[in-house]
């Protein structure tokens, strides 16, 4: 049924000016979505190969383990639409277990979206595949016009809303529910809250990819802003904070340095933080709570090992 890919990503400016606040903010920090640049994109699937980091690897256990089940609870639905998918790799078992006529798959990293979703509609000739390059967090409505007719499912894996505060989670999840439109349904995989030492362990790979990928920011604003960040003079430091329940992943500053960027002179004091990342971890019951203030009521449930998925229904 085709491919077609659109371009309606965030330009050079929204980087600039996002990035110029945030290291005007006090803590200094950059929102996580600007990790993926086409190096960022494949230091992020190498994490997810480290043994320290489990969440892709259990999440494609789970949905192996329980798909006819998630797909029964489901039902017939005409299109899924991912938000940050990514490789697409994920949204296939779903695919073969629904059969829609419809996908829609939206990321920041336009470039590498359509090189992985084109391939799909090779795989699904009866699928009509829309992949839309876009800042989503930022613009969802964008996507309004590109939508199937008919039941729509949301398809948010991989612990992605973990990135957001609880206020912004329920804030997107809201955005989730009108995206769905009438009789619109939610599958969403985010990780469990757990000891915190394998927490800890899964954003301290030992092989160092994940500092590998935190320090990826900087040398992305070096290229893309003309800035003059010494990676070496900064250090990935993350740890789980379980008062807050996340995650924080840091570049703290080795030294007392200015940097230069986009025409102006950062200062960074010695132990300074440049804040790059939340990574909120959850109960399903605080997390279904979350999900009951943006309109969605819980359908069902699937755990393994330390990661849930879960299903929703609009409740209004
Ligand atoms: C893609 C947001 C789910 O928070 O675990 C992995 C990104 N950061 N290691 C996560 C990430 C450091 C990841 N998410």
């Amino acid at each position: 049924m085709g491919f077609a890919y659109t371009d309606l990503s965030v330009d050079r400016d929204d980087l600039r000016d996002d990035v110029l606040t945030g290291l005007a903010s006090s803590p200094k920090s950059i929102p996580p979505k600007y990790f993926y640049d086409d190096a960022g994109c494949r230091l992020f699937e190498a994490i997810c190969a480290q043994p320290e980091y489990a969440v892709c690897r259990t999440e494609q256990s789970l949905m192996a383990a329980h798909l006819p089940e998630i797909a029964a609870a489901i039902g017939a639905v005409e299109g899924i639409v991912e938000p940050g998918a990514g490789d697409c790799v994920k949204v296939r078992r779903l695919l073969d277990a629904l059969q829609p006529t419809h996908l829609v798959v939206m990321d920041i990293a336009g470039a590498p979206l359509a090189a992985a979703a084109e391939p799909l509609a090779r795989d699904y000739p009866a699928l009509a595949v829309t992949a839309l390059g876009m800042d989503f967090i930022h613009d969802l409505d964008a996507a309004t016009p590109y939508l199937p007719a008919g039941r729509r499912l949301v398809y948010y894996p991989g612990s992605s809303i973990g990135n957001f505060a609880p206020d912004a989670a329920a804030a997107l999840l809201a955005r989730f529910r009108q995206l769905a439109g009438a009789h619109g349904q939610l599958l969403i995989g985010f990780d469990l809250k757990k000891d915190p030492q394998r927490l800890h362990a899964a954003y301290n790979d030992a092989a160092g990819v994940t500092a590998a990928f935190n320090l990826n920011l900087l040398a992305r604003l070096n290229r893309e802003l003309g800035a003059d960040f010494d990676p070496a003079r900064f250090r990935h430091y993350a740890f789980y904070n379980p008062v807050a329940g996340r995650i924080e992943m840091h570049l703290v500053s080795l030294a007392e340095q200015d940097v230069n960027i986009a025409g102006q002179r950062v200062h960074f004091a010695l132990g300074e933080t440049l804040h790059t990342e939340h990574s909120y971890k959850f109960r399903g019951d605080e997390f279904s709570a979350i999900a009951h203030t943006a309109g969605w009521s819980l359908a069902g449930e699937w755990l393994h090992d330390g990661f849930a998925v879960q299903l929703y229904r609009g409740s209004r």
